[in-house]
C-alpha cells in the first residue's frame, strides 16, 4: 500500500510516501522560512499563495523520489485541521483533486495528532498511551494520548503560543526570524540567572494551562525600560545574549513544569513532545533529566521530524487499518476545536 501524505498547514509545503508498515519512501519538505523573514512571522496571505506555487512541484517530486508514479498511490491523506484557513485549503484542494482523478481512498490528518505521531515514526515503537507536548509557533498544548487518533486536551495556552513567543522576543531584541533557533543560538554565550523572568501559570498546580504573553511583556520592559513598550534597542552583544537564555530558561521552566504535572495528574509514564520548539537544546537537556530523575519515558523526535513534515502523516496510516475515509465533502477546520477521532 502506498500512502501519500500531503501537509500544508501553516508555512511548509511538505509530501511524503508511506507503506502500511510505516516505511518512509520519499519526504519532501518546501519551506516558506525566507518569505516570510522580512516580517518576523507568518503572513497567512504570502503563505497560501506559496501553497499554490510548491503543492504540485512537491508531490512530483516524491513520487518521483519514491521511484513511484501517480497511477501506483493506493490512497491520499491531508491535514486539514488545525492551521491557516488558506494554506490548509491548497493542501485539501490537491488531495481531494487526486483522489478523485486517481480514484483512490481520501483520509484525514489531524495536524496536531501527526506531530505526536512524528514520535511514533521516530521510535519505531509504539507509545501509546502518553502525555503529548505540543510546542509550535501556533500551539502550545498538552494532551492525554490514549491511541493515536484518541486526545484529550488537558490545557494550553492562554494567550502566546511558546514559539510565538520564541519569535516575537528575538524580533524584540533583533534577532532574525524564526526566532527560536536565533533565541537559542544567541542563548549558548549568555547567563540564564541574570534576569529573572517570571515564570506565568507555574505555581498553579491546578491547571495544565501555559501564559507567555507576560513573560514577553517582562522582557520587553527589561529591554526598553519599565513601563515602555517600544523605543530604540541598542543592547550589547552580552546583554542580548543574557536576555535570550534567561528568557529561554523560563518558557522552558514553564513547559517542563506543566509536562511533569500532567504526566503526575494522570499516572502515565510517557511523554511525546512535537512542534517546532521541541527542536530548542535546552527544553530537551530539561526534560531528559526530568525523564531521568522521574523515571518516565520520554520521545522527543529528530528536528525534522518536530518541525512540520509530511512523514508525521503516517497517522493516516491507522485511519486508513480502522476504514475512517473521508469523501469529496471534507473541509478544512483551522481551529482547535475538531480533534477527529
Ligand atoms: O511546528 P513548527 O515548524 O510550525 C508551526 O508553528 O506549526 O514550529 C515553528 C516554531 C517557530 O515559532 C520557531 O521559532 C520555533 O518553532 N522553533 C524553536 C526552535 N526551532 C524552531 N523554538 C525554540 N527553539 C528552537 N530551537
Ligand atoms: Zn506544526
Amino acid at each position: 500500500m502506498y500512502l501519500l501524505t500531503i501537509e500544508s498547514t501553516c508555512d511548509e509545503t511538505a509530501a511524503a510516501i508511506l507503506t502500511e508498515e510505516l516505511e518512509v519512501l520519499a519526504s519532501v519538505v518546501a519551506s516558506q522560512e525566507d518569505l516570510h523573514q522580512q516580517f518576523g512571522g507568518v503572513v497567512p496571505e504570502i503563505a497560501s499563495r506559496a501553497h499554490v506555487e510548491s503543492i504540485l512541484p512537491v508531490i512530483d517530486q516524491t513520487v518521483r523520489l519514491a521511484n513511484l508514479t501517480l497511477a501506483d498511490l493506493d490512497a491520499v491523506a491531508v491535514a486539514n485541521t488545525p492551521g491557516l484557513a488558506g494554506s490548509l485549503l491548497v493542501g485539501l484542494t490537491a488531495a481531494k483533486a487526486l483522489a478523485l482523478a486517481l480514484d483512490i481512498p481520501l483520509l484525514a490528518i489531524n495536524h496536531l495528532q501527526a506531530h505526536v505521531y512524528a514520535c511514533r515514526m521516530a521510535s519505531g515503537k509504539d507509545v501509546f498511551p502518553c502525555i503529548g507536548l505540543i510546542v509550535s509557533g501556533g500551539h502550545s498544548n498538552l494532551y492525554r494520548c490514549e491511541g493515536p487518533t484518541d486526545f484529550t486536551l488537558l490545557g494550553g495556552t492562554i494567550d502566546d503560543a511558546a514559539g510565538e513567543a520564541f519569535d516575537k522576543v528575538a524580533s524584540l531584541l533583533g534577532l532574525p526570524y524564526p526566532g527560536g533557533p536565533s533565541i537559542s543560538k544567541a542563548a549558548l554565550d549568555g547567563d540564564p540567572k541574570r534576569y529573572r523572568f517570571p515564570r506565568p501559570m507555574v505555581d498553579d498546580k491546578a491547571r495544565l494551562d501555559f501564559s507567555f504573553s507576560g513573560l514577553k511583556t517582562a522582557v520587553r520592559y527589561e529591554v526598553h525600560g519599565t513601563g515602555k513598550l517600544t523605543g530604540e534597542v541598542n543592547l550589547d552583544p552580552q546583554t542580548i545574549a543574557d536576555v535570550a537564555a534567561s528568557f529561554q530558561d523560563a518558557v522552558v521552566d514553564c513547559l517542563v513544569a506543566k509536562a511533569e504535572l500532567a504526566l503526575g495528574k494522570t499516572g502515565y509514564n510517557t511523554l511525546c513532545v512535537g512542534g517546532g520548539v521541541a527542536a530548542n537544546g535546552r527544553l530537551r537537556e530539561r526534560l531528559e533529566e526530568s525523564a531521568a530523575k522521574r523515571g518516565y519515558e520520554l520521545h522527543i523526535p529528530p528536528m525534522s521530524l518536530c518541525t512540520d513534515n509530511a512523514v508525521m502523516g503516517a497517522i493516516a496510516i491507522e485511519r486508513w487499518k480502522a476504514g475512517k475515509f473521508e469523501d469529496l465533502s471534507l473541509d478544512i477546520y483551522p481551529g482547535l476545536e475538531r480533534i477527529r477521532s
